[in-house]
Parts: structure tokens; C-alpha cells; sequence
């Protein structure tokens, strides 16, 4: 097998490099991807070009397909579980959504199952400005927090709300869509996830509200603070998309985010999800 893994920075990223792309499609890659994605939290496959055909056959041998938005996507793609990530009204009916993924957040933390444990994400057409999507290595923000931080946040647990994660664009959303600011489920997760391979990661991002037992102010302080930490130069990737890049990631142990682009942008991602196995907390 020629595939093989070129670190990107010490604690987050990796570039896999191959020569044949029928590699990508074995058994021995997929171990390879499972263990790295583990350590490296992100995988670039540069220029790979999946057809959708293609991105479903890998997303079905790396793990569990699994759809996280059965609407607001056309009903092909729906059919097909490839979730069309582009502000474009023709083909997405709820782009305002999409808003939200230009702030830091790990999906599926308001849905009632447990969160995904990877995301997939090909790029069909990049944004000529902006559109870069950022990762943060939410193990290396536990891993390196400093004690007394530690022991502060060890028992606490957040209310996570999409009610909250819409909240930075609260006041755009005209008055007859507000309804839509109420979907998805109020779910309460600890801050500290230690996870079922003995590490422990921080739940944090643009889906907290508040902080169980503190005063909401303080509690919101406290949840800026973490996400201000755990956004770091050392514990972020920046991925800058070419057309055909195709981009995996740990969904439990990193949050995301895009830096902005326009509506114009014609920018569009096709996106599959591996079911996590794994309650946050659990
Ligand atoms: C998402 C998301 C990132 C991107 O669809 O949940 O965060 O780069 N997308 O569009
Ligand atoms: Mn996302």
C-alpha cells in the first residue's frame, strides 16, 4: 500500500498522500484512517474528486452512515444522505443554518442521538473569498488546560440549544421565521467528555447557553473563556479548500467552523456523517 500520512502541525492535521485513489478504498486504508483520525483529528485528502457515488462508498467502509438533517436539502441528495452544505436558495429551503456553521461548533450536539463520529466533507465548488473551515483539537484543549481549570470545570455540565447557537444571528432572521430558531432538542452534556478510549475532550461551542448551578452570566463567561482557550493557533487547522479536496474529521473530538463567504459565493460541500456509538458523557 502506498498510502501514507504527512503530519500538517504537532497536534492537529494530517495530509494523506497516495499514488493509486483505488487504494483509498481498502480495508488496510480504512484502518489506517479510523487509527489516524484518532491521533491527527483531521484527514485532507487533496483533489480526490469523489463523485457522491464515491464519498458514499467511503463514508460506508470508514464506519456507520448515518443523515443528520432529514430536510432542507433536495429530495435526491436526501435519498442519497449527501447533505448539500451551500447558501444557495435554490437548493437549500433553510440556508440560515448554514450561517451558523461560520461559528464554532461540533454537529449533532442537539439531536437525540449521540454526535457523529466523523464528518465527511468534499469540496465542489470553493468560495473564491473565504470559506476556509477551521478544526480545533477539543482533546488538545483538555490535554493542555491548566490545572486549576481542570479541576473547575471536571463535574460541570452545559445546556446546549440550536436556540443558543442561532443567538449571533438572532436578529437577522425575519420575525416569520422565528419559529424555526426552535428546533432541535435542549440537551444538558458535562464540559469534560471522558471518552470510552481513556482521553477526555472538551464539549464546548456556539451551542452553549448555560452553565448548570452558576449564574448564567458567570457560567457564560466561563464557557468564553473555555472556547477562547480552546481555539489556540497550536490546537487549529485551517483548511484553505480546493475544488475535489475531501476533508474527514473526529466530530467528538474537534469543533468547526468556516470562516465567512458570501451568498453569491456559489460555494457548495457535500457532507456525510458516521453515527457516533458514543452518548456524550457516557
Ligand atoms: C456543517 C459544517 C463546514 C463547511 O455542514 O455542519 O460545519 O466547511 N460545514 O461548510
Ligand atoms: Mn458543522
Amino acid at each position: 500500500m502506498t498510502v501514507t500520512l504527512e503530519n500538517v502541525k504537532p497536534l492537529i492535521g494530517s495530509v494523506v498522500r497516495f499514488d493509486d485513489r483505488a487504494e483509498l478504498f481498502t480495508e488496510d486504508a480504512m484502518a489506517l484512517f479510523r487509527e489516524a483520525m484518532e491521533t491527527r483529528t483531521v484527514l485532507v485528502f487533496p483533489e480526490v474528486d469523489f463523485s457522491d457515488e464515491e464519498q458514499l462508498r467511503f463514508t460506508d467502509m470508514f464506519g456507520a452512515r448515518v443523515n443528520l438533517t432529514s430536510d432542507s436539502v433536495s429530495e435526491k441528495a436526501k435519498e442519497e444522505d449527501v447533505y448539500q452544505v451551500t447558501l444557495d436558495r435554490k437548493v437549500n429551503k433553510a440556508p440560515e443554518y448554514v450561517l451558523g456553521t461560520f461559528f464554532w461548533h461540533m454537529d449533532g450536539l442537539t439531536v437525540d442521538m449521540p454526535p457523529p463520529a466523523a464528518t465527511l466533507l468534499s469540496c465542489r465548488r470553493a468560495s473564491a473569498d473565504g470559506g476556509q473551515t477551521e478544526f480545533s483539537s477539543t482533546y488538545a484543549a483538555y490535554d493542555y488546560l491548566p490545572d486549576d481549570d481542570k479541576a473547575l470545570v471536571e463535574n460541570l455540565k452545559a445546556t446546549h440549544s440550536v436556540r443558543a447557537s442561532l443567538r449571533p444571528i438572532a436578529d437577522i432572521i425575519p420575525p416569520e421565521d422565528e419559529a424555526k430558531m426552535n428546533i432541535g432538542i435542549v440537551k444538558d452534556h458535562p464540559i469534560v467528555w471522558r471518552r470510552a478510549n481513556g482521553r477526555a475532550s472538551l464539549v464546548i461551542g456556539t451551542t452553549t447557553d448555560r452553565v448548570e448551578g452558576m449564574e448564567i452570566v458567570h457560567g457564560r463567561a466561563l464557557l468564553t473563556r473555555l472556547l477562547e482557550w480552546a481555539v489556540q493557533p497550536d490546537f487549529v487547522y485551517r483548511h484553505y479548500w480546493k475544488k475535489g479536496d475531501f476533508v474527514i474529521w473526529d466530530n467528538c473530538g474537534a469543533m468547526h467552523r468556516v470562516i465567512p463567504y458570501d451568498w453569491e459565493s456559489g460555494r457548495m460541500m457535500h457532507r456525510t456523517s458516521i453515527a457516533g456509538t458514543e452518548a456524550v458523557g457516557a
